[in-house]
């Protein structure tokens, strides 16, 4: 039995394992290999109040502004307010961060760029690799750990719980989760299913944009974390909140190729083909305004012109201060045929985070007793109904560092209320292997083709029903191959892809007006009698 088990090697899983105590035996699974997620894909940086021109109530405010009225301010404060230290832990951990001058040891000596929504620079990089940066130091910190076993192609398919187990002793008491079982992918051998029990199971999974057919994310982005606790019995808020960033790069063979957000942040300017700027005409804070805004905007003109792309300029800029700043950037657009230094870049907006998810207290405690959930599977009550750029990674590791300090204290009571021999193992005894694997991989497309026709940027009260009918469908379908072929780690990203699909609709279809990412032509405004109202679905409602 382990002490602690932690679903995902991103920013989130990592922040929380290196911040345990080292008495604590820990395993980390990946669906991958250990980098493998949206961390380590992360360009634009890390917001934290680190200028002094700056402050936290600017932070605040610019998070609650871009939020649309949705945000809980207290966790916000949190956030905000432990993100100094928590850009301090990052560095004391060696993260190597873009340095303004190399003179000047500490937080005071970095170099902090801007994004849409901030009104300050208060976004500490490593050049437009931060993710990378990140990820990698943090993986070589947990390979140094004894306490810690890593587990890379380990799947998880289900949380182990007490109501699920129908332990007799445990039924008045509430649900509580002892692990998980997980596809054992790692070795080219016919594959395993394994218990992992663990006193405290941490989803550090990540979000759910690979259900978009367009999207910046990794394959992996199956929203396996808010599938598993839905099942399993946990509130989930706020799905209808898909956010798209505006600028993916537009090509036939550039698969999520992000544009960051630092190149607005820099001066970079969004273009129609004829080369006309139209970011000042819908809002003041033009290229930089919040996400939502800008990714709605280009969609309105390309969809008014019939356009396939905007375009990105950036290249008034010196040639060195674009390849300074972007080097990575600046070789993947060279890679594609463009040369940002000299020429505008064709982009359009593609799916990119999940401001909703499970929903979790401030030390990342969901509803099931001895579940905790953290980073960008969780809904916090931070971003409202549209993320503030960088405040993503800043979440990952100021809930990472909060959920270790409640694990850390709950750990010294060693009951589990289970013992390991009290959890059967996988029953595979009805299942046989799939003949017909094309079903997967056709009612993958179907999903993410039909959510982003039916249910992306613009949604109409009918395009959800349509999206609601074919969900419906296709879950009793996924459902019926899931209980009679073993599975395969396509089949359970399957299944809980069709499952948020189905949060996302039924979320979207709840809301009866339009608000940060959720727009809808049939109820085009806000209503302020829904300000601070959360769109919460309840498992014991179910469908
Ligand atoms: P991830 O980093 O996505 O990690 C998820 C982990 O869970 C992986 O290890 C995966 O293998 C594992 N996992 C998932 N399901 C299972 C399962 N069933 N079994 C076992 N393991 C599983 N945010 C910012 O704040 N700043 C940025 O500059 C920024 N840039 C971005 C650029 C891109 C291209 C993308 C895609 C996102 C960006 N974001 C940014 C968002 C941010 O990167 C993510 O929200 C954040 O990294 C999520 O971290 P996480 O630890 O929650 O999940
Ligand atoms: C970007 O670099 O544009 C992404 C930043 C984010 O998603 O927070």
């Amino acid at each position: 039995m382990y002490d602690v088990l932690i679903i995902g090697s991103g920013a989130a899983g990592l922040s929380l394992a290196l911040n345990l105590p080292d008495s604590l035996k820990i395993a980390i699974l990946s669906k991958e290999e250990l980098t493998e997620g949206s961390t380590f894909y992360a360009q634009g940086g890390i917001s934290a109040v680190l200028d002094k021109s700056d402050s936290f109530e600017s932070h605040i405010a610019d998070t609650l502004d871009s939020g649309a009225g949705l945000c809980d301010e207290d966790v916000v404060r949190h956030v905000v307010e432990n993100g100094p230290q928590a850009i301090h832990w990052l560095l004391q951990s060696g993260v190597p961060f873009t340095r303004e001058n190399n003179d000047i040891e500490g937080l005071d000596g970095l170099h902090l760029t801007r994004e849409g929504g901030h009104s300050n620079r208060r976004v500490a990089h490593a050049a437009d690799a931060s993710g990378k940066a990140i990820e990698t130091t943090l993986v070589s910190l947990v390979k140094e750990k004894p306490n810690i076993e890593l587990f890379e192609h380990h799947i998880a398919i289900d949380l182990i719980t007490s109501r699920q187990l129908a332990i007799k002793k445990q039924q008045k008491q509430k649900n509580r989760c002892y692990g998980a079982y997980v596809l054992d992918n790692s070795s080219k051998k016919k594959h395993r299913i394994k218990t992992f029990a663990a006193r405290f199971t941490v989803l550090a999974s990540g979000g759910a944009s690979k259900v978009y057919l367009y999207t910046s994310n990794p394959d992996g982005a199956s929203g396996d974390g808010i599938a598993m606790s839905w099942r399993a019995g946990c509130r989930i808020a706020n799905m209808e909140f898909m956010q798209f960033h505006p600028t993916c790069l537009y090509h036939p063979h550039a698969k999520s190729n992000l544009i960051t957000e630092a190149v607005r942040g820099e001066g970079g300017k969004l273009l129609l083909p004829d080369g006309t700027r139209f970011m000042p005409k819908y809002d003041p804070r033009a290229e930089l305004a919040p996400r939502d805004i800008v990714a709605r905007t280009i969609d309105h003109e390309m969809k008014r012109l019939g356009i396939d792309s905007v375009f990105l300029d950036i290249s008034h800029k010196p040639k060195a201060f674009i390849v300074q700043h972007f080097p990575n950037v600046y070789a993947m657009c060279k890679k594609f045929g463009y040369d940002m230094s000299k020429e505008p870049v064709p982009v359009v907006p593609a799916a990119h985070y999940t401001c909703g998810g499970v929903m979790v207290d401030e030390s990342g405690h969901s509803d099931i007793d001895g579940l905790y959930a953290i980073g960008e599977t969780t809904f916090t009550g931070l971003h409202g109904a549209n993320r503030m750029a960088s405040n993503s990674l800043l979440e990952c590791v100021v809930y990472g560092q909060a959920a270790a300090k409640d694990i850390s204290q709950r750990a010294t009571n060693k009951k589990t209320g289970i013992s390991e021999e009290q959890i059967p193992d996988w029953d595979e005894s009805r299942v046989t292997d799939s003949d017909e694997r094309v079903v997967i991989n056709h009612n993958w497309d179907e999903i993410r083709r039909f959510m982003w026709d039916y249910v992306g940027i613009v949604r109409t009260t009918k395009r959800l029903q349509r999206a609601r009918n074919r969900i419906d469908l296709l879950l009793n379908e996924i459902d019926e191959y899931y209980s009679n072929f073993r599975v395969t780690h396509d089949l359970i990203e399957l299944r809980n892809l069709a499952e948020v699909a189905s949060l996302i609709i039924r979320s979207a279809q709840r809301r009866h007006e339009s608000r940060g990412l959720h727009y809808t032509l049939d109820y085009p405004q806000t209503d302020p009698k829904l300000d601070h109202v959360n769109t919460i679905m309840d498992p014991i409602k179910r469908r």
